[in-house]
């Protein structure tokens, strides 16, 4: 069975066309930086049209470079949802005509869900092993900063999740704030490798550590506009000058990373997790990576982080999920819509070991 993916939420046009729940034959993501560079963040209409002119391009690099046609693909996988909507409709419009023209079953896959899926592509023994089970999953990403957990049937429930900003948010917009560029994440990430990350204090929002008590409902939610304010104010006072935004963005980046690995932890402990997955963009940050490691390891939780090429967005792990919906019958319709929103029912998920109990 062959499912072609395709993913047009925020700014990669991407395709893959996938044969099995851990079988990538291609995997092509068309970035669209330059064209929302000068703007410091992406513009939705831009994102669209860019998406229609280069999915055609996209889709069909992603089936030369697999080695099949269009004839021996079984099911297409579309996000459909949470995304900025004109660039999403580009995306499961075209899916729509490559799934109405083949007679082939369309699969409406949550972008969010497919994040978490990125985990597990090159990890397919722990698909197959209850004692895996449950998992946490960090998704950190620039539209996403929430912990949830997955239970062996596939049952998920939101652990947490950001009250303002998410993660990705908050780099970008710093960036913008110092003028570094964009997207900020992969340019502070380098930057603060020659910084010191204690050089400035920064709030870490939602950890009870300003003097003002956690509450508990609180206690695996995130908050990121507070400390994008107070790099505002360190910056007006003249604290990146005379070369210290090195020392700046290092001690940005830490507070971020302290938040997510010590909120992650927690989160596995108190739910006995199997396993702790970190995914999404900001999963490729370097320091956020080996912090995570090192307190995973302190703590005996198993962490399994996805690898950079799944983190940022792409079809593969739009693809592979599909392949296990697809595999179970569960389709969409032509009338799929587009959803701005994440949605408050994930739904179980078809990859847990015991999914169909
Ligand atoms: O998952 P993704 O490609 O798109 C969303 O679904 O949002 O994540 C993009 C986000 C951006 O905010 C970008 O700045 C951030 O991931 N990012 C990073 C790094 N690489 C990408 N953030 C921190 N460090 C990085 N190395
Ligand atoms: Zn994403």
């Amino acid at each position: 069975m062959n499912v072609l993916g395709i993913e047009t939420s925020c700014d990669e046009t991407a395709a893959a066309v996938v044969a099995g729940p851990s079988k990538i034959l291609s995997n092509v993501v068309s970035s669209q930086i330059e064209a929302h560079a000068g703007y410091g963040g992406v513009v939705p209409e831009l994102a669209a049209r860019e998406h229609l002119r280069n999915i055609g391009v996209v889709v069909r690099t992603a089936l030369a470079e697999s080695g099949l046609t269009i004839c021996d693909i079984d099911g297409v996988a579309v996000t459909c949802r949470p995304g900025l909507i004109p660039a999403l409709l580009v995306g499961l419009s075209y899916a729509k005509g490559v799934a109405l023209s083949g007679g082939l079953p369309l699969i409406g896959i949550n972008h969010f869900l497919g994040h978490i899926y990125s985990a597990f592509i090159e990890r397919p023994d722990l698909l197959r092993d209850d004692k895996a089970f449950p998992v946490v999953a960090l998704v950190v990403s620039g539209g996403h900063t929430a912990l949830i957990r997955i239970d062996r049937d596939g049952t998920t429930s939101m652990l947490g999740q950001t009250l303002d900003d998410a993660a990705g948010e908050a780099f970008d917009k710093a960036a913008k704030i110092l003028d570094l560029g964009y997207p900020g994440g992969p340019i502070i990430d380098r930057l603060a490798r020659d910084g010191n990350p204690k050089a400035f204090d920064f709030p870490r929002g939602l950890t009870g550590g300003s003097g003002k008590p956690l509450k508990e409902q609180d206690r695996f939610n995130f908050s990121f506009s507070g400390i994008k304010t107070a790099l505002l104010y360190k910056v007006q006072a003249g604290a990146a000058e005379g070369g210290r935004d090195k020392d700046i963005v290092a001690s940005y980046q830490a507070a971020i990373v302290d938040v997510l690995v010590s909120k992650s932890l927690a989160a596995a402990q108190e739910y006995q997790a199997a396993t702790l997955i970190m995914c999404g963009g900001v999963a490729c940050n370097s320091r956020l990576r080996s912090v995570m490691t090192d307190a995973a390891r302190e703590k005996k939780v198993a962490l399994v982080i996805a690898p950079p090429k799944y983190c940022t967005d792409n079809a593969a792990m739009i693809g592979a999920l599909g392949y296990h919906y697809l595999r179970h019958g569960v389709c969409s319709g032509l009338e799929l819509a587009a959803n701005a929103r994440l949605g408050q029912e994930l739904g179980k998920l078809p990859f847990a070991p015991a999914f169909r109990a």
